[in-house]
């Protein structure tokens, strides 16, 4: 079983109309509802590819019930912890043009409740392959969640793939991430090295055994023990890219579940995601075009003056502040 955290765990709300216009009253055509957050949505996708996969995190009140129900309904192993906040909706307004997003902050989680969330993690831990850890984190939680949850799950000799950013995933770089999933911005934010190649290699350098950077239609990058690769679809797709990233997450999980060779888990997760952005909702996937996709990917080994090699493995945080602002040298 892969065993997906969604501490901010939504329920996804999307609103359809010909043209949205800021300032004025908008009628809207059509609404659906799931649930959502990126660990629910790495869920979905790992069931849809026939893989055990279950849902914990936090969620509360009214909003955190319809959250369940939905996963109920999508029988997604519920594995929720309840806070007494209120669980945060996502609102997508989709016109003819483009999506506008409206995102709560999600409910104020105590301290008491967060410990009580640990106490369920770790006897979830013990039936885990692999554990994802995905997404912001509610207001109340210590900077270093993840930290914990990664330091947790190596206790219990399970992996962990991490998709988070700013200082969150930065806290979390010493307790040795299996992977680290940042996309390109997430990269350049948390480490101010605009070149992908450089931001991964300083994420390694902090403890992260390996750095898979997402970027968008051009692929990934990965930097691994065993090599380091860049993979590509065969061209760009057009759709809703919203949820591909999770879509890699999906794919590197199953990845590491599996012990698959680097460059093959690769090659899955550039046809997944591409895949992911051929389907309108978040958590979907157009199964057609992602056998297709699996023939197409183009993968290939960098060498070291590209990407150069990790030297020892000192947790070098302190080095990367993740308040330099954006595009700043590289430390
Ligand atoms: N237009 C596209 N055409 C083909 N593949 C794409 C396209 N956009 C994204 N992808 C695939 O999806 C992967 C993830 O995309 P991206 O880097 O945008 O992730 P992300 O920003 O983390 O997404 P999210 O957090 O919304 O799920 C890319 O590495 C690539 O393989
Ligand atoms: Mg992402």
């Amino acid at each position: 079983m892969i065993l997906t955290v969604t501490l901010n765990a939504a329920l996804d709300l999307t609103y359809r109309l010909p043209d949205l216009r800021p300032h004025a009253s908008n009628r809207v055509r059509s609404v659906t509802r799931q649930a959502g957050g990126k660990g629910v949505n790495v869920a979905r996708v790992l069931a849809a590819l026939g893989h055990a996969a279950t849902v914990t995190g936090l969620v509360g009140g009214p909003t955190g019930q319809a959250v369940r129900a939905e996963l109920a309904e999508a029988a997604l192993p519920d594995e929720l912890v309840e806070v007494a906040g209120e669980t945060r909706r996502t609102i997508a307004v989709a016109d003819d043009r483009d999506t506008t997003m409206l995102l709560e902050p999600g409910p104020d989680v105590s301290p008491s409740e967060w410990q009580r969330f640990l106490a369920h993690y770790e006897h979830l831990l013990p039936g885990a392959s692999v554990v994802v850890l995905s997404g912001s984190l509610p207001p109340g939680l210590p900077v270093d969640a993840y930290r914990r949850l990664v330091e947790r799950a190596r206790a219990h000799g399970v992996p962990a793939v991490l998709d988070a950013d700013g200082p969150a995933l930065l806290r979390a770089l010493p307790a040795r991430p299996a992977v680290v999933k940042p996309n390109a911005h997430e990269l350049a934010d948390a480490t101010g090295c605009p070149d992908p190649a450089e931001g991964a290699q300083r994420l390694l350098e902090a403890g992260a055994e390996a750095v898979v950077a997402s970027l968008g239609p051009d692929g990934l990058l990965a930097l691994t023990p065993e090599g380091r690769w860049r993979a590509r679809p065969p061209g760009a797709v057009s759709g809703n890219p919203t949820g591909a990233g999770d879509s890699v997450v999906a794919a590197l999980a199953l990845g590491l579940a599996g012990g698959l060779p680097w460059p093959e888990r690769l090659r899955r997760a550039v046809a997944l995601s591409a895949a992911t952005v051929l389907a309108p909702q978040a958590g979907r996937f157009d199964a057609d075009a992602h056998e297709r996709l699996l023939a197409l990917v183009r993968t290939e080994a960098l060498d070291r003056a590209e990407a150069p090699a990790r030297t020892e493995a000192p947790a070098r945080t302190e080095d990367l502040d993740p308040t330099h602002p954006q595009g700043e040298a590289c430390p």
